[in-house]
């Protein structure tokens, strides 16, 4: 194992230990409108909370340019502050926007008993192709189906109601579908899971449709929120519009890090997106779907990617993540006019840890946006299996503050 020593610039700011509280062992991560629809890799609400409270002024716009599951634009709404996000991913959005739009509870129970009610199962087995079918059980696409039409049917497309009830759909499609729940990579169950896994998509929707309406109905109402499909790399805002930026990047693209692709394929293809559009949507995400491009100026990524030189893809690989990266901080930078705050993790690749945290210090250096602060967070060991390998060295996350 080659371990890339931080650069010289990120080990002259102190490493404190981060405050023992900024662990949120035990804490409940699914309050509110978090609890809505999971997202892989989400940040922990607790820690968004802390950040924008920490950097963004009262009633700022914070902006979130990796929004995925929408952890830090809720807390933005809930601690009275603007919400700005954009995401590559179609899922993203449309639960991220579920979660920070206030709507009526009673309405919305009246629409589900409209959607019960209205129930057409004379459409028979929906034609589905065999990646798809594969992670459902046989019973389950004629009910998915009918309840797909049926809110297409009662929820105008122009209504707030129509993201809250496509969100709680999506989130029943994954209730129902025979993957693991706490796996990052989809992985269907045994045979012996299947015959044993009962549910009833239909009960599940009724379920989540009540628990979902009050916490949704206790959100702040008239908060301006502005959350789009939108790439990084050309953000759709203008110079300085935004106060803070709070954000979790990915660690790398999709292949050699998490892929958001993989997690929310099926629940996007229940909600209508063909397979090449959602190959269109992964080609945006950093260091997906481009062409080679040059290595940004980092002397600690230049020796991470000395340690792998015998293995050219994967050089390749980081590299195109790397230059991708490098422009989407640029852009991040021109948006915003207070301090950028970026949580992000360690990433391994050929056996040798790249130090994003350090990686990234260097990156903003070459834009001309120096490092304010920065702390680690312990991370729960459970949810990286290269932990065991790699131990100390990448079980921590790094929060680095920016001040442009
Ligand atoms: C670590 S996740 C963010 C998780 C989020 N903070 C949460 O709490 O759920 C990274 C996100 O970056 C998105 N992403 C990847 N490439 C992108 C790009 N070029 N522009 C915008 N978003 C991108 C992915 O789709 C993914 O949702």
């Amino acid at each position: 194992m080659t371990l890339a020593v931080p650069s010289r610039e990120m080990r002259s700011i102190s490493e404190s230990e981060p405050p023992d509280d900024w662990g949120f062992r035990g804490c409940n991560t699914q309050y509110g409108t978090h609890g809505i629809h999971t997202y892989v890799a989400a940040m922990i609400p607790q820690l968004a909370r802390k950040l924008i409270e920490s950097y963004a002024p009262p009633k700022g716009i914070v902006f979130d340019p990796f929004c995925g599951g929408g952890a830090v634009l809720v807390e933005a709404v809930y601690s009275g502050r603007l919400a700005v996000g954009r995401d590559v991913n179609e899922l993203a959005v449309l639960i991220s926007n579920a979660k920070t739009t206030h709507i009526d509870q009673v309405q919305a129970n009246e629409t589900a008993n409209n959607i019960i009610d209205t129930l057409d199962f004379s459409h028979g087995t929906p034609i589905l192709d065999r990646t798809l079918g594969y992670w459902f059980k046989e019973e389950h696409p004629p009910l998915l189906d009918a309840l797909r039409r049926s809110i297409e049917k009662n929820v105008d497309c122009h209504s707030p109601l129509r993201s809250f009830f496509l969100s709680v759909f999506s989130a029943t499609v994954r209730d129902v579908s025979l993957t693991y729940r706490n796996e990052i990579r989809l992985r269907r169950m045994t045979p012996s899971e299947i015959d044993n896994f009962k549910v009833d998509p239909i009960q599940r929707f009724q379920k989540r449709v009540r628990q979902a309406s009050v916490v949704v109905g206790d959100l702040p109402q008239g908060i301006f929120t502005d959350i789009r499909i939108g790439d990084v790399q050309a953000i759709s805002l203008d110079d300085d519009e935004c106060s803070a930026i709070v954000c979790s990047p990915p660690y790398g693209d999709e292949r050699n890090g998490v892929s958001y692709t993989q997690f929310s394929r099926n629940m996007l293809r229940w909600l209508g997106y063909s397979n090449e559009h959602i190959k269109k949507s992964k080609d945006k995400t950093l260091g997906w779907g481009k062409r080679i491009r040059t290595a940004p100026k980092s002397p600690t990524l230049e020796r991470a990617l000395n340690a792998i030189s015998e293995f050219p893809n994967s050089v390749n690989e980081a590299v195109s993540f790397y230059a991708d990266y490098q422009s989407a901080l640029a852009e991040m930078a021109r948006v915003t006019k207070g301090p950028i705050v970026i949580v992000i993790g360690q990433r391994v690749l050929r056996d040798t840890i790249f130090d994003n945290g350090a990686i990234t210090t260097d990156l903003m250096e070459n834009i001309g946006v120096p490092l304010m602060d920065v702390f680690y967070r312990k991370l729960p060991s459970k949810r990286l299996p290269k932990m065991r390998k790699f131990g100390a060295a990448i079980n921590r996350e790094t929060i680095l503050v920016f001040q442009k």
